[in-house]
């Protein structure tokens, strides 16, 4: 069974280059969302702690099976931990045998990003260049890069509560060809974006942005509003907008729209899938205002897995560890590889 550290995974995105990853892993999500109905389903189990939630994703096609381990514990940074980590492991459908387990922090953050910026291939303006990020926290660099893979953008506006974190967040980036311009306010920084991502992590109903303050035409990828009673967006504005889900029965109660109670479903234009296969329609005018209600869901972490899988296969790294009993001569003799001994 391989093994990916987060180490060899720096590798493979130093090897690869980071916007050549994401350009594969957009391929690589509109191949499984195009095979929605391949792929057996179910919402992730939550279990909900005083402090966070633990959460175990599993999905699996006819070949593949997934499943990650992630938490989000929105007090971590105080004590200089991360809000949310993660681990994933990939297993053959035909044998149940474990193929890979991998680190899955970063590569949530990744995933997470990659599929805004699919969101946003559909439903912002084409020529989308300037972008705003309310919370400049662990997903926010991910966030802007992933969209400047398919976007050409020039401009960045950002705005966090932590000042600490907008610095970070800058230090980061300085490096890019797009400007940063650091705002003042939520209302500042959406001011003439084309797309706002929103990715601030409180527990609570919040209204990060409120629909009076929207402009015609502007995307909004909202992906801190990911569980039961935490939110970021005026409920007003998934009233206005085309609103697209991932999947909805566990959309309807971790996302945005779980502020909608019975009447979500009278909002929701699409889950992704039906807009990546061409069954419902992005953005159809200049003018439409869309939302992404992003949580994050199972198929997501499986296309990042068996991307990580195929490309360490490619450049031959990860590290082969020996967590299944694969050397026995006799399948059925499992106690007398391993017990006996102790016992003479
Ligand atoms: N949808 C998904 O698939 C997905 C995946 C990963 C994380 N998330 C969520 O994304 C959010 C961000 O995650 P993170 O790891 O970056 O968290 P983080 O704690 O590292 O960063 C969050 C940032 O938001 C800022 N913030 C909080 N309230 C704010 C406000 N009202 N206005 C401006 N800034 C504010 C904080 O100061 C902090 O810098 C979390 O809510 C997390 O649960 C969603």
């Amino acid at each position: 069974m391989l093994s990916l550290e987060t180490k060899v995974l720096q590798q493979m995105i130093k090897q690869i280059g980071l916007r050549a990853f994401y350009l594969r892993l957009l391929e690589t999500l509109t191949e499984d969302f195009s095979n929605w109905h391949h792929f057996q389903k179910c919402e992730r189990h939550a279990m909900y702690v005083d402090n966070g939630v633990l959460e175990l994703m599993p999905i699996c096609n006819q070949n593949l099976y997934s499943f990650k381990y992630v938490n989000g514990h929105p007090l971590n940074p105080l004590n200089n931990k991360l809000n949310v980590v993660a681990i994933g492991m990939l297993a053959d459908v035909h044998t149940g045998y474990p193929l890979m387990i991998a680190a899955m922090t970063v590569l949530t953050a990744i995933r997470t990003a990659a599929v805004s910026a699919l969101s946003s291939r559909y439903l912002a303006r084409k020529n989308a260049k300037k972008i705003a990020i309310i919370g400049c926290g662990a997903q926010s660099e991910f966030q802007i890069l992933a969209h400047h893979a398919l976007f050409d953008l020039n401009e960045i506006r950002h705005f966090d509560i932590d000042p600490a974190a907008m610095r970070r967040f800058e230090n980061n980036l300085r490096h890019e060809s797009f400007q940063l311009i650091p705002q003042q306010s939520v209302r500042d920084a959406i001011k003439g974006a084309d797309i706002i991502v929103t990715a601030t992590a409180a527990r609570g109903k919040h209204k990060v942005l409120e629909l009076d303050w929207l402009e015609p035409g502007q995307h909004i990828c909202g992906i801190g509003g990911d569980s039961p009673g935490k939110t970021e967006l005026d409920p007003e504005i998934l009233r206005h907008a085309k609103v697209v889900v991932e999947y909805i029965p566990q959309s309807q109660y971790e996302g945005e729209i779980q502020n909608l109670g019975d009447e979500a479903k009278n909002y929701i234009h699409a889950e992704m899938w039906e807009m990546v296969s061409g069954i419902k329609s992005g953005r159809i005018d200049d003018q439409e205002i869309s939302v992404f209600d992003s949580v994050g869901f199972a198929l997501e972490d499986f296309s990042i897995l068996r991307l990580c899988y195929e490309i360490a296969k490619e450049l031959e790294i990860g590290q082969e560890i020996d967590l299944l009993p694969y050397s026995l001569k006799d399948c059925k003799n499992l106690y007398g590889v391993f017990l006996r001994e102790l016992h003479e």
